[in-house]
């Protein structure tokens, strides 16, 4: 059942072309050059009407929630709160009828996501569902909602889950943008052709798994890792640690990269490994200033970078480089490097990669 993979996680991790092509099927066409979601298209008004969208979630699904409140201010001009389930459902959050609140769950079943529907639902909002488990509790307490369709996922740590809910949150983000008038065709051209490209340079991604598995081996040691990232990247940085931290049992932190100046930089020594995603597309010169910063103070860097950069890469200790994309869609490539280094280190530290200490696959208690 792992289809001659050592652990389900590596296998989800693999399967990411074909899970990301799944979430776009029937919904991205670049010869017509056009994206349909369902679930937008049934409630078109309430989008293009909503004064505000909150999103609620919990762990990675509240990273890809990031991601989306970028995409969703850029593209379509509504402002975007991300709430972390627990948060939102014991405040006495604000919520208006003409809220449009979306939880976000791979499961479908966490505790303190359906209770922040279930509370949403009682103050008048309209509530959409961005879940991957067909029939799971939060699709049948929402009003309306949209599939990731990336098949089941059993490795405890978010994979494909991930990647795919980011792809729903841009497909909707643009949908809106476009109606909207607020995305411009040819951005909008641009990205739907872009998007459709995911998959591929996923696969060119993967090929480097090796290379990864080498020099993951160099870190075991370290206690403590830190990655940076800025912009849409941001939330690739959180996702990245929160990896690490899951299966290796190393201590991570994930920072937006200009931040460091502001406190976390006197942890940088020889010792500490930096990750930072540092693509073209993204305040390039600004996080090369940033890694600048760390070069200074001897911390190690591994380095997420566009294919082609000389200038990150002369300054890193270990880069992975990655294909060109939109900048809104750089998450979906940068994600890839960052599963596959968590795995191998704590394969190499010998870790239960599938079945992490103290962590279950679904949060159904509170
Ligand atoms: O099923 P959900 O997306 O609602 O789960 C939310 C979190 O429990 C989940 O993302 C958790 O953080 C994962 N173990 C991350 O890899």
């Amino acid at each position: 059942e792992k289809g001659g993979y050592p652990h389900f996680m590596i296998k989800e991790i693999f399967e990411q072309p074909k899970t990301l092509a799944d979430s776009m099927r029937g919904r991205v066409n670049v010869d017509e050059n056009n994206i349909t979601l369902a679930g937008f298209i049934d409630n078109k008004e309430k989008f293009l009407n909503a004064k505000r969208i909150i999103i609620t979630a919990c762990g990675t699904s509240w990273h890809s929630a990031l991601i989306g409140k970028y995409a969703i201010e850029e593209f379509a001009r509504i402002p975007v709160e991300v709430e972390y389930s627990s948060e939102f459902r014991y405040r006495k959050p604000v919520i208006h009828e003409d809220d449009i609140v979306i939880a976000i769950s791979q499961s479908g079943e966490t505790a303190d996501t359906l209770a922040a529907v279930e509370l949403a639902k009682s103050k008048g909002a309209f509530i959409f569902g961005i879940c991957n488990v067909v029939g799971s509790s939060i699709p049948r307490n929402t009003h309306s909602g949209c599939y990731t369709h990336a098949g089941p996922e059993i490795g405890v740590a978010s994979t494909k889950a991930f990647t795919a809910q980011v792809t729903v949150l841009t497909m909707l983000a643009m949908m809106i943008g476009k109606e909207k008038g607020t995305l411009s065709q040819e951005d909008y051209l641009k990205i739907v052709y872009e998007l459709a490209r995911i998959p591929e340079k996923i696969g060119v991604i993967l090929k480097q798994d090796s290379t990864i598995a080498e020099f993951a081996k160099t870190f075991t040691y370290a206690q403590n890792f830190i990655y940076l990232g800025r912009g849409y990247n941001f939330p690739v940085a959180l996702e990245g640690a929160l990896k690490l931290k899951e299966i290796s049992y190393i201590h991570a932190e994930g920072y937006p990269a200009a931040e460091m100046k502001h406190g976390p930089i006197a942890l940088i020594s020889q010792e500490m490994p930096v990750v930072v995603i540092a693509t073209s597309a993204g305040m390039y010169e600004k996080v090369v200033s940033n890694i600048q910063e760390i070069k200074a103070r001897k911390g190690r860097i591994i380095s997420i970078v566009t294919d082609g950069d000389e200038v990150v890469s002369n300054l890193s200790d270990h880069i992975i480089s990655i294909p060109d994309t939109e900048e809104c869609l750089v998450p979906l490539l940068a994600a890839i490097p960052l599963q596959l280094l968590a795995y191998h280190i704590a394969v190499v530290k010998g870790c239960d990669v599938d079945q992490p200490r103290n962590l279950a696959k679904s949060v159904t208690v509170e």
